[in-house]
């Protein structure tokens, strides 16, 4: 019969790709059973329950066992997200490990849209998520998540947010009468956010997604300061007036020293249902371009899509939908790869422990 530590030499082979570490000193290895007929069963605790690189975590395991002449191996998954959210966020929201901002320069871009789907994308694959609506002034997340009403208030007296596809939320809208203007000066949109952090009951959440306005006016200022954001995800249109204007987002985020996290091209060609012929509406290359001027990574585009547009306004966003299609598909691989990079700048605030 095999020794629990031959099986944890043999494990400590086995990389996390992404974070570059193996998986029994990243202790993502847990629960071993060591069976009669070497039989193993073990749970492998991943850094996000999103993890695109499973199968390949998986396969390496398997090949490990097998080097080692285990007998049948059962392997449990379970996911720890790891904390990658800055002290100011500890504070402010202790419940939530990292808060995910998404950010453009131009209005239409598709960034409420882009945070619908990710928070509900991520809801998908087993997170707990929450969405907030930092646009105070054009607040459309309830309307995409099909959601309305007054939140209640908790026993403490914190805000109760709505819920809706797993994912919690809460928007300026819930508290102000359908159809009436909202009308906010910047200082206080981001007295306005910081309430949203500070007062509604977030619990345990593993990712925040706050959809910000569009701009670079006073209120994003307010709001890049008072907001402890882990990263940006910078949307934008491949339109030469879309990437002059995130341009401009990005260089006000780069100085007040905000991480961020790469570039989305939404929009991206438009395909023809009939016939599959992709139309570049908006223009080509846009977004990549971009990303790669700046050094940024770039995640890839989101394609124009009737569903996704009708999803938004019929309160179903694309990755919930039961014929999903190519756009929803795209957003739910973003989904996976932000959240695998949000692993890595956890495990990057996380010392490694060394024996000397
Ligand atoms: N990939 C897409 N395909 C089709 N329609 C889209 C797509 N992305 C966004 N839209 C639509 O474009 C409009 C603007 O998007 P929105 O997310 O509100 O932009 P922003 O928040 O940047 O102002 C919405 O009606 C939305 O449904
Ligand atoms: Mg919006
Ligand atoms: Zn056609």
């Amino acid at each position: 019969m095999l020794s629990e530590a031959a099986v944890y030499e043999a494990l400590s082979a086995v990389q996390e790709p992404e974070l570059g570490r193996d998986i029994v000193s990243l202790q993502m290895v847990k629960d071993l059973a060591i069976g009669p007929d070497s039989d193993i069963s073990l749970t492998i605790e991943l850094t996000t329950p999103a993890c695109p690189l499973k199968d390949e975590i998986e396969r390496n395991v398997r090949a490990a066992l097998a080097g080692i002449d285990a007998g049948t191996v059962t392997i449990t998954w379970g996911a720890m997200v790891r904390r990658a959210s800055p002290k100011q966020a500890q504070q402010l929201v202790p419940g939530v490990k990292n808060i995910l901002a998404v950010a453009s320069g131009k209005g239409g871009v598709g960034k409420s849209t882009v945070s619908a789907n990710l928070a509900v994308a991520l809801a998908m694959e087993g997170a707990s998520v929450g969405l907030l609506d930092a646009d105070i002034t054009g607040p459309n997340i309830p309307l995409m998540m099909g959601l309305e009403g007054a939140p209640a208030a908790s026993p403490d007296g914190k805000i109760m947010p709505l819920e809706r596809y797993g994912v919690k939320v809460i928007s300026i809208q819930f508290f102000v009468p359908e159809g009436q203007p909202i009308v906010w000066r910047g200082p206080l949109v981001g007295g306005a956010i910081q309430q949203f952090l500070r007062d509604v009951d977030w619990g345990e959440l593993d990712y925040l997604v706050i959809d910000l306005p569009p701009g670079t006016s006073d209120a994003q200022l307010t709001l890049a300061q008072a907001v402890p954001i882990s990263g940006v995800l910078l949307v934008t249109t491949p339109q030469d007036v879309a990437v002059q204007d995130v341009t401009k987002a990005l260089a006000m985020f780069r100085r007040m020293s905000v991480p961020i996290m790469g570039v989305v091209e939404n929009m991206s060609a438009f395909i023809c249902p009939h016939c599959g012929e992709a139309t570049e509406i908006f223009g080509r290359g846009g977004g990549e371009a971009f990303a790669r001027r700046n050094e940024l990574e770039y995640f890839g585009g989101i394609p124009l899509d009737v569903r996704v547009r009708q999803g938004g306004d019929a309160g179903v966003p694309a990755v919930a939908q039961r014929e999903p299609g190519v756009a929803a598909d795209v957003m739910r691989g973003l989904a996976r790869t932000i959240a695998a990079r949000m692993s890595v700048r956890a495990a990057q605030q996380v010392p490694v422990l060394s024996i000397s």
